[in-house]
């Protein structure tokens, strides 16, 4: 039997389902030569482009509808990839970042799309695995912002969160050279709709762009910024150099063959979410060229 998806529970509880905002954009400097003709976000990790896995982590907490912000010269390619999402049950629209001006540029450019209700914001170049509990989140969000802090051993690498027993956020810094803990704050934001308001207030960092850390720290000024520890046992990846991009590559693949189970299959988490039927996912399939990919949809989807 198909089951219900988290998208009826979270018609049922909120009146609305979440959107999900997922940013593609940046100019992936760091990748060179790699990103010189293809963006960070649809290089290869094992076997399919890293965006699905940020795709897959908002389709497995039930977010149907999602807006993808990348630069005029790549967003061709990912509607090429991802088009309009029919074939997993959900609906992907595509905005574009002249420029990559910051994080929190993209909640102002996604105005539109999120019409000032709570959506949710995942970069699309960070992967995670295991239960991590958002659609739980999702469904209980009501307002403020939420963000994750995840133990690791280079937090200066990111943005860096102090948080207390109750998950009230005490200091959030980007990059700092003296963390205050190992807390680093994977790219993945749950904001209520006063997000793009205070997005707008934002002042350019000296880097150029507008912080997604300053519009945290515009929730926490408010004392409406919580955060989740994840449990170190998930995984959670950013593939933005070329160590790590071949350390998402080895980590996916590994699981992938020791449990005979693909990470971020796509049709899989629309069929088991309810968001597709097995007639149409069957279609889906069938249009696919033969390949490993196609064998294991066929295998773990038809049976
Ligand atoms: O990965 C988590 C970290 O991501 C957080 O801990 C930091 O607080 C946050 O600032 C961010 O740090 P990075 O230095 O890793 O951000 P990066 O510039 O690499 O951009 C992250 C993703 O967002 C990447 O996929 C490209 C995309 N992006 C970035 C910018 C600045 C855009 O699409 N547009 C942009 O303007």
């Amino acid at each position: 039997m198909v089951q219900t998806g988290g998208h009826d529970a979270q018609r049922d509880l909120q009146g609305f389902f979440m959107r999900g905002m997922m940013l593609a954009g940046g100019a992936g400097t760091r990748l060179f030569p790699l990103s010189q003709v293809v963006s960070k976000q649809l290089q290869p990790v094992h076997d399919k482009p890293m965006i699905y896995y940020p795709l897959a982590t908002l389709m497995s907490a039930g977010i149907r509808d999602v807006h993808l912000i990348s630069t005029p010269h790549d967003l061709p390619v990912f509607e090429r990839l991802l088009g309009d999402g029919s074939q997993w049950g959900i609906d992907i629209s595509y905005g574009v970042q002249e420029k990559p001006e910051g994080i929190a540029q993209a909640v102002i450019l996604g105005e539109s799309f999120l019409r000032e209700e709570p959506f949710t914001l995942i970069l699309g170049d960070n992967i995670f695995h295991g239960p991590i509990g958002l659609e739980a989140e999702v469904l209980e969000f009501r307002d403020g912002a939420l963000i994750w802090g995840y133990p690791v051993e280079d937090p200066q690498r990111y943005g860096v969160i102090e948080i207390d027993d109750s998950r009230r956020v005490l200091s959030i810094e980007e990059k700092p050279d003296r963390p205050k803990s190992k807390l680093a704050v994977p790219g993945l934001y749950v904001y209520d709709g006063t997000a793009i308001a205070r997005a707008k207030e934002l002042k350019p960092s000296q880097r150029g762009e507008l912080e997604i850390t300053d519009l945290n720290l515009s929730f926490l000024n408010d004392r409406m910024l919580r955060a989740v520890e994840l449990d170190p046992e998930i995984t959670w990846l950013d593939s933005g150099t070329h160590e790590s991009l071949l350390d998402s590559s080895n980590f996916i693949a590994t699981v992938e063959k020791r449990q005979g189970q693909k990470v971020a299959c796509l049709e899989e988490i629309a069929y088991q979410k309810g968001f597709v039927s097995i007639e149409a996912i069957r279609q889906t399939i069938q249009k696919m060229p033969s390949s490993p990919y196609r064998t294991y949809c066929e295998r773990a989807i038809l049976g």
